[in-house]
C-alpha cells in the first residue's frame, strides 16, 4: 500500500527525554510538550522504530475469550435510503430496536467490508477507515434485553470479523432500568476505546494522535449509522474515564493481565427516534455499581513488544476526563441548511449503503480528473453544522467546530486554483484572518453559496507544495483538492482542559469520514492523511502562533485503482446464522 512504503519514523533522532515533563507541569503543559515532540520535521519524524517489526504484528481483531458470542444476523444487501437521507433529519422512519437493527448498526458503523488480497497477503477493509490499517479502535454496546439477543440487559464488545457481538456482562435489571429512566425506551449506549499498541507498533510516539483519528472517523461512521436507522447519537462528554472503563469492563486487570489494555475513548447515547433528550450525567455509572457478572479475557494481540513508548501512557494520562459539565455551546448564528448549499440536496448517485459499505482510500491520485463547482461547493457545505443544531454528524457533539480547513486546491472546475480557507466556525473569521499571512484576500467566489464561509487566500498552482508537505505524498497535489485542518488549539484546552486534546482530533477525524462519504457520492475518492510535517504546514499559511495547529490532512481526487489486487467479500452471506 502507497502509505506503508512511506517513512515511518527514524530512530535517528536527537536523545529526548523519556518523559514528557517534570511532575510540576500542568496536564495542558503535558499535552503541548506531546504535541511538539511528535511532530514531523522535514529533517526528521516524529520518534518511532523506524522499520516493521513483523514478528510482534499485533492482531486487529480484539476477542474476549470465554465471553458468549452472539452472531448478528448478515443484513441483505440492498437497503434502498438514498444517500442525501442521511443528513435530512426527519426523513428516514426509525427502525424498532431488534438484533436486526442493531446488527445494521454495527454493519453501518465498524464492520469488515470487504477482504483485499496480493499473492499471499490477506487483509481486511472496514467501514470505519485507519491510519495503516491497522484499527485501534474497538467497539462496546450496552444494550437492554431483547429478542435472540440476551434476556437481560448486557455489555458487549463487538467482534468485527465475525459480525457477532461477545456478552462481557450481565447487567441488573432493575438497576439498568433506573439508569435509563431518563432516556426514551429503546436507548441504548455504545462506547469507544483504542488499542494505543496497534499504532504504535508502527508510528511510535506519533501513534496516539492517530488512534484520536481513528476513534473519531468511528464516532462519525457511528453517527451515520444511526442516521441511517433514523435514530439520534450524542456523545456523553460530561462522563468520565473512569466511569467509562468501568461500565465497559476496560478497567478490570484480571480480565487483561498481559493483554494489551484498551484506553477508554468515549460512550454515547444511542437514542431510536428524534426525541431530543438532554443526556444526564452519567458520572456515577459504573457496571460494577449496577450489578454486573462479568466473563471473558481479552487475548493477547504480540507475542512481544520488542519496544515500549511511555510518551504516550503520560499523554493518555493527562488526557483522561475527570469529571465536568457537559459542554453547551450555542450555534444560533451558524448559516441554515439553503444559506449553505443554495438549493438543500435532495437528489443523488448512490443509497447510503452504496457510500457507507463501498467507502474505500484511494491509494494514488490520477492527477487529471476535475470535479465541478457544485460537487466541491457541496462537499464542504457538508462540513459545516447548521444554525438548528440538527446536522449529521455535527448533531452529535456539542461543541463549536474548533477544526478549520487551509485548503489546496488545484482541479475544480471554474474555481482557480489555490490556497484557500473555510471557516468551519464563522464567528472565527477574523481570528483566522489574524493568525494567517497578511497578504492573503479573503476574497469570495461569486458562485459561493452566500452561508458558506468559504475564501479564496492566494491563486496559484499549489500541487507540489501540497505533496510536499504531507510527507512528499503525490497524492496530496493530484488530487482535485487536498487540505490541512487547522485546530484552535490551545485557546480549547485552556478552556475545556487537557482531555479536550482527543476532542479536537475526534472532531477532524469525522471531518474526514464526511468528506470520504461525500467523495463515494461524488463519484471520485479521498484518503485520510496524518503523515504530514506540522510546522512547514503552518508556514504554508502564514501561522507563527502556537495557538493554531494543523492536526489531519485530507485528499479527494480522481483515484487510480490497484489492479494488483483481488477483492473478496466480507462474510460468507450463505453461511447459517
Ligand atoms: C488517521 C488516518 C491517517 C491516514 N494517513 C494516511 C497517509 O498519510 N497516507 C495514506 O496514503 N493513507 C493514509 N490513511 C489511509 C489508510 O491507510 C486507510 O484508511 C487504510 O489503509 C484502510 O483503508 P480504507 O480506508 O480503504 O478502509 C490514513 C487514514 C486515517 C484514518
Amino acid at each position: 500500500m502507497a502509505w506503508d512504503r512511506l517513512p515511518v519514523g527514524s530512530t535517528d533522532v536527537p536523545a529526548q527525554p523519556a518523559v514528557l515533563l517534570d511532575a510540576d507541569g500542568s496536564l495542558e503543559d503535558v499535552v503541548v510538550a506531546y504535541h511538539e515532540r511528535t511532530k514531523h520535521h522535514f529533517h526528521r519524524y516524529a520518534a518511532s522504530l523506524g522499520y516493521m517489526d513483523w514478528a510482534t504484528q499485533p492482531d486487529p481483531f480484539r476477542r474476549y475469550e470465554g465471553a458468549d458470542l452472539v452472531r448478528l444476523l448478515l443484513p441483505k444487501p440492498g437497503r434502498p435510503l438514498p444517500y442525501w437521507q442521511l443528513y435530512a433529519l426527519g426523513d428516514v422512519p426509525s427502525e424498532p430496536l431488534s438484533l436486526q437493527s442493531i446488527s445494521l448498526f454495527f454493519r453501518y458503523a465498524l464492520s469488515v467490508t470487504a477482504w483485499k488480497s496480493l499473492h499471499e497477503a490477506t487483509w481486511p477493509l472496514r467501514a470505519n477507515p485507519s491510519s495503516g490499517n491497522l484499527h485501534p479502535t474497538e467497539g462496546y454496546a450496552v444494550l437492554p434485553a431483547l429478542e435472540r439477543l440476551g434476556d437481560a440487559p448486557a455489555v458487549y464488545h463487538y467482534a468485527p470479523k465475525e459480525h457477532a457481538l461477545e456478552r462481557r456482562a450481565i447487567l441488573d435489571a432493575e438497576a439498568w432500568n433506573e439508569l435509563c429512566t431518563p432516556f426514551p425506551a429503546g436507548s441504548f449506549l455504545v462506547g469507544l476505546s483504542s488499542v494505543h499498541w496497534r499504532e504504535a507498533w508502527k508510528y511510535g510516539e506519533r501513534a496516539f494522535r492517530y488512534c484520536q483519528h481513528d476513534a473519531g472517523h468511528a464516532l462519525a461512521t457511528l453517527r451515520i449509522a444511526a442516521a441511517a436507522l433514523g435514530w439520534g447519537l450524542v456523545l456523553l462528554d460530561g462522563i468520565t474515564h473512569s466511569a467509562i472503563a468501568g461500565l465497559l469492563g476496560l478497567s478490570r486487570s484480571d480480565d487483561y493481565r498481559t493483554a494489551e489494555r484498551d484506553e477508554p475513548e468515549l460512550l454515547a447515547l444511542v437514542i431510536p427516534g428524534l426525541a431530543s433528550v438532554s443526556p444526564r450525567l452519567l458520572n456515577g455509572l459504573t457496571a460494577g455499581g449496577i450489578g454486573a457478572q462479568w466473563c471473558g479475557r481479552a487475548n493477547r494481540l504480540s507475542p512481544e513488544h520488542s519496544v515500549e513508548w511511555p510518551v504516550i501512557d503520560e499523554v493518555a494520562q493527562a488526557t483522561q476526563r475527570s469529571g465536568s459539565a457537559p459542554i453547551i455551546e450555542d450555534v444560533s448564528r451558524f448559516p441554515t441548511e439553503a444559506e449553505l448549499f443554495g438549493i438543500p440536496v435532495r437528489h443523488g448517485l448512490l443509497t447510503a449503503e452504496q457510500a457507507i459499505l463501498g467507502r474505500r482510500s484511494a491509494v494514488a491520485m490520477d492527477g487529471s480528473t476535475a470535479i465541478s463547482q457544485e460537487a466541491f461547493f457541496r462537499m464542504l457545505a457538508r462540513l459545516v453544522p447548521t444554525r438548528d443544531g440538527r446536522s449529521v454528524p455535527w448533531d452529535a457533539i456539542p461543541w463549536r467546530p474548533r477544526i478549520h480547513l487551509g485548503l489546496f486546491v488545484h482541479r475544480v472546475e471554474g474555481v482557480p486554483r489555490g490556497l484557500y480557507a473555510l471557516a468551519r466556525d464563522p464567528d472565527k473569521l477574523a481570528a483566522l484572518k489574524d493568525v494567517m499571512r497578511r497578504e492573503f484576500r479573503w476574497q469570495r467566489l461569486p458562485s459561493c453559496p452566500p452561508g458558506l464561509p468559504l475564501y479564496l487566500l492566494q491563486e496559484g498552482d499549489c500541487r507540489a507544495l501540497a505533496a510536499t508537505v504531507s510527507c512528499g505524498q503525490d497524492i496530496a497535489g493530484d488530487g482535485a483538492f487536498s487540505l490541512g485542518m487547522i485546530a484552535d488549539y490551545l485557546d480549547s484546552l485552556t478552556m475545556y482542559g487537557a482531555a479536550f486534546y482527543r476532542n479536537l482530533f475526534w472532531e477532524a477525524g469525522m471531518v474526514g469520514q464526511v468528506l470520504y462519504l461525500e467523495a463515494e457520492e461524488a463519484g471520485i475518492r479521498s484518503t485520510g492523511i496524518g503523515c504530514y510535517f506540522d510546522d512547514p504546514v503552518h508556514a504554508v499559511f502564514g501561522i507563527a502562533s502556537r495557538k493554531w495547529q494543523s492536526l489531519y490532512h485530507f485528499t479527494v481526487g480522481g483515484p487510480v485503482e490497484d489492479r494488483r489486487l483481488t477483492t473478496l467479500p466480507a462474510y460468507d452471506f450463505d453461511e447459517e446464522r
